[in-house]
């Protein structure tokens, strides 16, 4: 048995090779990265240097719960010495005691790890962290809202800012690794990683994630100066679309949209000199994304001449016999997981994976030129971060967890948040008295979400000092507000809730005029967020039914990661805002603008599905709508959701008009398409307005996307001021990745539009790319 299973991976791991032989590119390749000759003089010379099992070694990522003591506090010399020492593992990550700690104590641990690594190897060790949402592993650093918040405010500074924040501080603490930006497309919210997306669309995550990687990097990936980090962009790729829904398990892709979806994002990054990038844990089309020697090897080392290096994600080469059963064992796995592309194993508790690779290299069954291309890219990481010089470093870093800093995470939230209904209850008059309610009214825990001071979110240990939004809206309306709890998350406290907790929060609001009910999530990350229900828990509809029956009105906070179904309760609330995962300032945001003292622009980066079985994303197919095409098959196939991708309201109105197209009328595939549209508020306040350009394929030879986002700006506007706000778009983009794998740019008719405005042009000549990558 163990011999026909070896048989076959080996088999399944050739067919792998062969299929990367037919699709390498020709010719010569501009690298994704330009080589430093300094840097690439520098990792030769090291790598001559060293022997076989040293090179293992510097393939290898441990946990730093294998080198902690016993108390949790604190390293244990003799663990520490044992894995760098004896096995010579070349990097560390995770936190102490899996909890966040100072940036001085984290900074401490550093340095015992490089103080061993230098003696014992002379070679720095390297350390990373999940920062996903700012320096969300350091007690005292400053947290961003989550990733999903930033997608909805539509504006590129908030990832600049967030990533230039979360490097510095990283840095501040001796870290010089995070694993950061995520680049799975939230196009599922049954998948419980969705809120740690920029949303849906690939357009909208390839903007947002390139802007955030240049920002952690800084300017020049060949040399990271100390306010600046490594990132690894990950989970590459498709992990946000299991066909079960549930974490870590396979997703069904098709090759076009592969490459034309969820390829294009991370390609982007990759040439903004992305240094790093984790793999996907799960599966595409039946092959382990850990054993796609196409997809790790030849679309991204070879077609894009990338030279950074990549990790794999937790344990994820053990998966590969473990769970998916596409190896025999921990050896073939290895064997199989570096052929295909892996340059680092994150095998956090077992540094014996060493000397399987050590076995292996020695066997010739991983080749010796596989062994020095791996080491070569943990090598130049390494030099590129200035390592080998600065092991550690002497550096001020005054700014870190500055009221600075805490301004940007507050602006960032302002503008996540997203208004969805507003029927004339807000902004409140500051007159009222308000009943605070639900689950998530007095918890930072539920508003930072997982990755935040430990893996699953526990700010409520860790941060009293931040306001909750009941903490919030108190401060806020002096005298004037209650809270009550209501319910628990588990729809099994039903009973409970019903005669205990509902009941008092209905009491509470006879004597409350209006009524803030925040309900949704606790916070959760990764396979403990799995779900068989996307409805919103029972009990809390039930609060919710409860309290509209009261006659009082109810606006309804969203506090979740992803969007809960509430077709049967939204009609019960007079307001409706998704706040999402805003995080530490997300409570002060929600009662600046509830109160009115800031304006609402956020927009669904998402589309919130109404139907449990009818899950939908903004760029359908034509067909799949009965009114968008005449003649369409499936007269039952409405698009009803609860709100549509790029919804959000504000306390003015905008106004668009004078839709333009500055370029000709008919196009080719070199050509650059430029439009304008004009956009005024005509309310009465000052507000922002996140303005999206989607283009349309009205023929295409595969059934086009309904739309497709191109463009946005975020401009802000005086009331009854007008801007003209321009796009300029490269022909190219309009290409779409047909049944042959191939970008093609159809000759035929397109629209663009934006803010109900419309243009229609022409493209008036086919062009096939003959190269993978446009
Ligand atoms: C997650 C990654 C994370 C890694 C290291 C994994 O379980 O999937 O996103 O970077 O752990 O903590």
């Amino acid at each position: 048995m163990i011999n026909q299973l070896i048989s076959k991976a080996s088999a399944f791991a050739l067919g792998l090779a062969a299929l990367a032989a037919c699709s390498a590119p020709a010719g010569k390749v501009n690298p994704a990265i330009a080589p430093d000759p300094d840097v690439e003089a520098k990792v030769e010379k090291v790598l001559k240097g060293m022997t076989l099992e040293e090179k293992a070694g510097q393939m290898v990522q441990i946990s730093i719960l294998k080198v902690q003591d016993e108390t949790g506090e604190n390293l244990d010399p003799a663990k520490l010495q044992e894995i760098i020492g004896k096995y010579k593992v070349g990097s560390i990550l995770n936190v102490l005691n899996d909890r966040a700690q100072s940036r001085e104590k984290t900074a401490e641990l550093v340095r015992q790890m490089q103080e061993v690594s230098m003696r014992e190897l002379g070679i720095p060790c390297i350390y990373g962290l999940d920062m996903i949402h700012g320096a969300t592993y350091l007690t005292d650093g400053t947290f961003f809202p989550q990733e999903i918040n930033l997608g909805a405010t539509f504006n590129r500074e908030y990832a600049a800012t967030m990533g230039r924040i979360m490097a510095y501080e990283t840095r501040a603490a001796q870290v010089p690794w995070v694993f950061s930006p995520v680049m799975d497309l939230g196009r599922d919210a049954r998948w419980p990683r969705h809120w740690e997306s920029w949303g849906e669309d690939p357009y909208l995550q390839a903007e947002m994630a390139r802007t955030e990687t240049v920002a952690i990097q800084g300017n020049d990936p060949n040399h990271v100066d100390l306010e600046h980090a490594a990132v690894s962009i990950k989970h590459f790729m498709g992990y946000g679309v299991p066909h079960t829904g549930k974490d870590r398990t396979p997703a069904y892709i098709a090759e076009n949209d592969l490459r034309e979806k969820f390829f294009r994002p991370f390609k982007e990054c990759f040439e903004a000199g992305a240094l790093t990038a984790m793999v996907n844990s799960a599966s595409i089309n039946g092959i382990p994304t850990h054993a796609n020697h196409e997809l790790l090897t030849v679309w991204v080392k070879e077609q894009l001449g990338w030279d950074g290096m990549l990790v794999t994600d937790w344990a994820d080469i053990d998966n590969l016999y473990t769970r998916d059963h596409v190896a025999a064992d921990k050896r073939e796995a290895v064997k199989i997981g570096i052929n295909a592309g892996i340059d680092m194993i994150m095998d956090p508790f077992d540094p014996e994976c060493c000397n399987v690779i050590v076995d292996l290299a020695k066997s010739g069954e991983i080749p010796m030129s596989r062994i020095d291309d791996a080491v070569r890219r943990v090598l130049r990481l390494k030099v590129r971060l200035g390592l080998f010089e600065n092991p550690t470093w002497d550096c001020a870093y005054p700014d870190f967890a500055s009221p600075e800093f805490a301004k940007q995470s507050y602006a960032a939230a302002v503008e996540s948040e997203v208004l969805l209904k507003n029927e004339g209850v807000l902004p409140l008059k500051g007159t009222e008295r308000i009943l605070v309610t639900g689950p998530n009214a007095n918890t930072l825990r539920a508003m930072n979400g997982g990755w935040s001071y430990t893996w699953q979110g526990s700010a409520d240990d860790f941060v009293p000092q931040y306001n909750t939004f009941f903490e919030a809206l108190f401060d806020r309306f002096p005298g004037k507000v209650s809270w009550v709890p209501g319910v628990l998350y588990d729809p099994t406290d039903w009973q409970k809730d019903i005669n205990v907790g509902i009941q008092k929060a209905v009491s509470a609001a006879r004597n409350a005029d209006v009524i803030v009910a925040c309900v949704g999530e606790n916070s959760y990350c990764e396979t403990p967020g799995n779900m068989d229900d996307l409805n919103l828990s029972a009990n809390q509809k039930e609060l919710v039914r409860q309290l509209a029956a009261t006659g009082k009105p109810v606006i309804l906070v969203l506090n979740e990661g992803r969007p809960r179904i509430i077709g049967d309760i939204e009609p019960l609330a007079k307001a409706v805002v998704d706040v999402m995962l805003p995080s530490n300032y997300g409570g002060d945001a929600l009662a600046a603008l509830l109160a009115g003292d800031e304006n609402f622009s956020g927009k669904l980066p998402f589309t919130y599905s109404k139907h449990i079985n009818a899950l939908h994303t903004y760029d359908y197919k034509v067909s799949e709508h009965r009114e968008v095409m005449e003649g369409s098959y499936n007269y039952d196939a409405v698009m009803d959701v609860q709100w549509p991708f790029g919804f959000g309201l504000s306390y003015t109105t905008f106004a668009y008009s004078n839709m333009q197209l500055l370029s000709p009328e008919s196009f080719q595939a070199g050509d650059k398409i430029q439009v304008s549209v004009d956009v005024t508020n005509t309310g009465k306040r000052a507000g922002k307005e996140a303005v999206l350009l989607y283009s349309s394929d009205l023929v295409a030879s595969l059934i086009p996307d309904v739309k497709r986002l191109r463009g946005f700006e975020k401009i802000e506007l005086q009331p009854g001021e007008t801007k003209t706000v321009s796009f300029t778009v490269p022909a190219s983009e309009l290409a779409f990745v047909g049944a042959d794998g191939k970008w093609r740019l159809e000759e035929g008719d397109f629209r663009l539009s934006c803010g109900g405005q419309a243009v229609t042009l022409r493209c008036t000549a086919t062009k096939v790319w003959n190269t993978p990558n446009i």
